[in-house]
């Protein structure tokens, strides 16, 4: 046990999904799991392992934002070895081309985030995705005809911006999506030697205004996970 992971060392496997919502890792466990077992409901932060395809793999919700999504990076990897994270989750569009329901596939994460200004003082850290796991989505995703966008993404601090053009200077510089977890998530990985991504979906979008319903949202995410649970990285 770790100190919100109520798990025994084994219980979680190599690869594991990361939903923010908790409620997304049930969903994702009783939808696509073989036998899942619940590892963990501390603070209702629900893990799952199951098995998919005859491969053993969990699914761990991690809450909103950097300082919540590393409490269960830093215990999945050091406590319990995890090798492989795989974050699902959702993102705001910041492109026109990026439209609601895309796939996006984050090569690096820029951050308004202090996690990495205080580490790299005076100097910018590019947190930056695993090369293996980002090869094998992106060829799933072609070999399956799903199509999907790749680049930059905004890791945010706050939700509610003051200002909501305020990303308009992120979208001047190519960023694609804004979500709030990524930028830490990689540089967690990079920091313990271990490999992450980060696969999202688009559910609203800042140019548009549109978003997606809560209904909407499930049968879309199914793509997302599709492509997160074909990666193999044994
Ligand atoms: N996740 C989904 N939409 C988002 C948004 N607009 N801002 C931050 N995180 C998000």
């Amino acid at each position: 046990m770790s100190t919100h992971i109520e798990a025994k060392k084994g219980d979680i496997a190599d690869t594991v999904l990361l939903p923010g919502d908790p409620m997304r890792a049930k969903w994702i466990a009783e939808t696509f799991f073989d036998t899942p077992t619940l590892y963990n409901d501390v603070r209702g932060m629900l893990g799952y392992t199951g098995t998919y395809k005859g491969k053993r793999v969990s699914v761990q919700g991690t809450g909103m934002g950097i300082p919540s999504c590393l409490i269960y990076c830093h215990e999945l990897i050091n406590n319990y070895g995890v090798k492989n994270l795989i974050r699902v989750g959702s993102a705001g569009s910041y492109q026109k081309h990026v439209k609601i329901r895309d796939v996006v596939l984050a090569m690096s994460a820029s951050s308004t985030s202090g996690i990495n200004n205080s580490r790299f003082i005076n100097a910018d850290y590019a947190p930056t995705a695993n090369f293996d796991l980002f090869m094998q989505a992106a060829s799933y995703a072609k070999a399956n005809n799903i199509s999907v966008k790749a680049g930059n993404v905004l890791s945010s601090d706050e939700f509610y911006e003051d200002d909501f053009n305020s990303y308009k200077k992120w979208a001047d510089f190519g960023v694609l999506c804004v979500e709030m977890e990524t930028a830490g998530l990689y540089t967690i990985a990079a920091k313990y030697n271990v490999n992450a991504l980060s696969i999202l979906t688009i559910s609203d979008s800042l140019v548009s205004k549109k978003s997606l319903s809560a209904d909407d949202r499930e049968s879309t995410f199914k793509t997302m996970i599709e492509i997160a649970l074909n990666i193999n990285n044994d």
